[in-house]
């Protein structure tokens, strides 16, 4: 009985949280059910890039409490968080979730999947700042990253912080074609790749949401276990 008022109190949360994202990315649509419309399309497309997209928004506000963001940045970086993949509605399905490796040519087009998702999002939403975050999400700190091939503080911020939740959140979550790895695990992966893939200070204060074994982020509780197996490339 104990531990059903424990469920049923953690789902509490998760809708409480989920309605607050909601709340926060509509307001850059010209109407409610535009947002609703976009992510009935990306849940029917592909439901695991959905539920992704999901957790990594509330990550997200999570994460932009911690670093303290403006409002305004808080509000971009919900809704870009949300959603960030939007553009893997135009990829198939069957090299979404192909167990194997990708094809030159399939990895071109999940590449694309940034600008494809800048498109979209700027057919139906007219904020800079979202389209942006949305484009550059895959870039990294070392510059090696896509599709234009940032670096640094060029990257703008909410891009930075998107790029961390989403592998994140990638690595934490079983997928057809890999395991899924523990928090503990992913986040030392993260902390491998401070500096190279992702902005070092970022990695630092995201760390710190997670700095006691028991603690919980979102969905993201500290336990051990999971194959690890590094970050994906098609996040
Ligand atoms: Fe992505």
């Amino acid at each position: 009985m104990e531990e059903w008022g424990q469920n049923m109190a953690a789902v509490r949360v998760r809708h409480a949280q989920l309605a607050r994202v909601l709340g926060k990315a509509s307001q850059f649509f010209p109407g409610v059910m535009h947002m609703h419309e976009l992510l009935i399309q990306l849940s029917d497309h592909h439901t695991v890039t959905y539920i992704h997209s999901l957790r990594s928004a509330r990550l997200a506000m999570a994460f932009a409490s911690r670093l303290g963001l403006e409002m305004e940045d808080t509000d971009v970086l919900i809704c870009s968080a949300l959603f960030h993949d939007a553009g893997k509605i135009r990829i198939p399905v069957t090299i979404l979730d192909k167990p194997g490796p990708l094809t030159a040519g399939e990895m071109g087009m999940i590449r694309q999947h940034p600008v494809q998702g800048a498109q979209i999002i700027s057919a139906i939403s007219s904020f800079p700042a979202v389209r942006e975050a949305i484009y550059f999400h895959h870039e990294r700190w070392d510059g090696k990253g896509y599709p234009a091939g940032l670096s640094g503080l060029n990257i703008p911020l909410v891009a930075r912080v998107i790029s961390i939740v989403d592998a994140f959140d990638v690595m934490t979550s079983a997928r057809v074609y890999k395991p899924k790895a523990g928090v503990p695990w992913a986040l030392n992966e993260l902390q491998g790749c401070a500096g190279s893939q992702f902005d070092p200070q970022l990695v630092e204060v995201f760390m710190t949401m997670f700095k006691k074994n028991t603690e919980r982020v979102g969905e993201h509780e500290y336990e051990p276990g999971g194959a690890g197996g590094g970050i994906p490339a098609r996040s």
